[in-house]
């Protein structure tokens, strides 16, 4: 078995990259896709369900993929420093890579609503973190501004090169499952992952790796639902923080995606999200954080109402995780029980 060399090495023929492109890569990609029997057993069993577990990426989210190719494109053209917005996964995902290509990231997250773990490695990696008194959206506006004006690389999903990585996602799936699913679920929140996976479905099928092309299904948090009611949500509110956006930068395009695949849009409340999540972690031993388990939520909702042909492969990316958000983690579990250092009072805790 030959060792992975990463995406941009891995899928170079599908990718804008040339001999002249400086590599920047942390060796992401390659990801598990986890076959979910108990998660069929609970929903549907005649269900094939697969979960892409994308928090085994370097940085513990798929941002990775898209910001190993916008990194290096950046450094190409002789770009010192970058800049984003973020609800933290594109932050610490920019700030890894920033640091291994030896160049500078400025962040900006809004403030109170980014998960502990993706703010401590925007932090340790180096960058420049800004907090805003205001939300992701707002953000989005301002790095937007500075980035025309000044010699610093966007690297939010506006970025093209984002869309670029990230869609070596969907040829990941088709190459594990040696095929292409019926059904692709994502969660959605500034929904370029959902573009950029149905881009490389295209690709792959145009090129004839596969025969098959998925439906895309999207899921919103219900208190940050844009494309869903097809308004601009001015204060945007979900404990799913990561897909907490109100204005997507990619509204446009992941609704062609979603109209050219024939798949659709779906919401999902906290209180579902929060119940998958536990699911995910306690039935499946896969711990992603509550972004992640909108696309979970989401199943056992459509499965219910028989939005899905029976008999159907379905694949569903886990974003990010689990350990990105413990606050979540902690609040959504029993807590752990202090105990005397003493033989009895443990087992009388136990019950044993
Ligand atoms: N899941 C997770 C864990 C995310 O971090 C994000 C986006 C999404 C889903 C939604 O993906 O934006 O492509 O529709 N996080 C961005 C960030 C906004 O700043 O980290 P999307």
């Amino acid at each position: 078995m030959k060792a992975w060399r990463g995406v941009i090495e891995e899928y170079r023929d599908f990718l804008p990259v040339t001999d002249k492109t400086p590599i920047v890569t942390l060796f992401e990609g390659n990801t598990p896709l986890v076959p979910a029997p108990r998660l069929a057993e609970a929903t549907d069993a005649r269900m094939q369900i697969y979960l892409k577990c994308e928090g085994f990426n370097p940085t513990g989210s798929f941002k990775d993929r898209g910001m190993t190719v916008a990194i290096s494109k950046a450094l190409e053209t002789g770009s010192r420093a970058v800049i984003c917005a973020s609800t933290g996964n594109t932050s610490a995902s920019a700030a890894a890579f920033a640091a291994r290509a030896g160049i500078r990231a400025f962040v900006m997250v809004p403030k109170g609503a980014v998960a502990l773990g993706k703010l401590s490695q925007a932090a340790i990696h180096g960058a420049k973190v800004l907090m805003v008194d205001g939300n992701f959206d707002q953000a989005l506006t301002i790095v937007r501004q500075i980035a025309e004006r000044y010699p610093v690389t966007l690297v939010n999903s506006v970025n093209p090169f984002r869309l670029e990585g990230q869609k070596t996602g969907a040829f990941e799936v088709c190459d594990q499952l040696g095929r292409a699913p019926d059904y692709h679920l994502v969660p959605v929140g500034n929904a370029g992952n959902i573009t950029a996976y149905w881009r490389g479905y295209r690709e792959y099928h145009r090129a004839g790796r596969v025969k098959e092309l998925p439906r895309m299904v999207g899921f919103q948090a219900a208190g940050a639902a844009p494309i869903y009611e097809n308004r601009v949500i001015q204060e945007p509110r979900t404990v799913a923080t990561a897909i907490k956006i109100g204005n997507p930068a990619s509204w446009g395009p992941a609704l062609e995606a979603m109209k050219d695949s024939r798949g659709w849009i779906d919401i999902v409340t906290d209180e579902e999200i929060l119940r998958a999540y536990r699911l995910l972690a306690h039935e499946e031993g896969i711990f992603m954080e509550p972004a992640s388990a909108a696309t979970v939520a989401g199943l056992s909702k459509l499965i219910k109402a028989g939005r899905f042909e029976p008999g159907s492969t379905l694949v569903l990316t886990l974003t990010g995780h689990g350990l990105k958000d413990p606050d979540t983690a902690l609040e959504s579990a029993s807590r752990p029980t202090t105990v005397p250092p003493r033989v009895d009072a443990v087992l009388a805790q136990l019950g044993l």
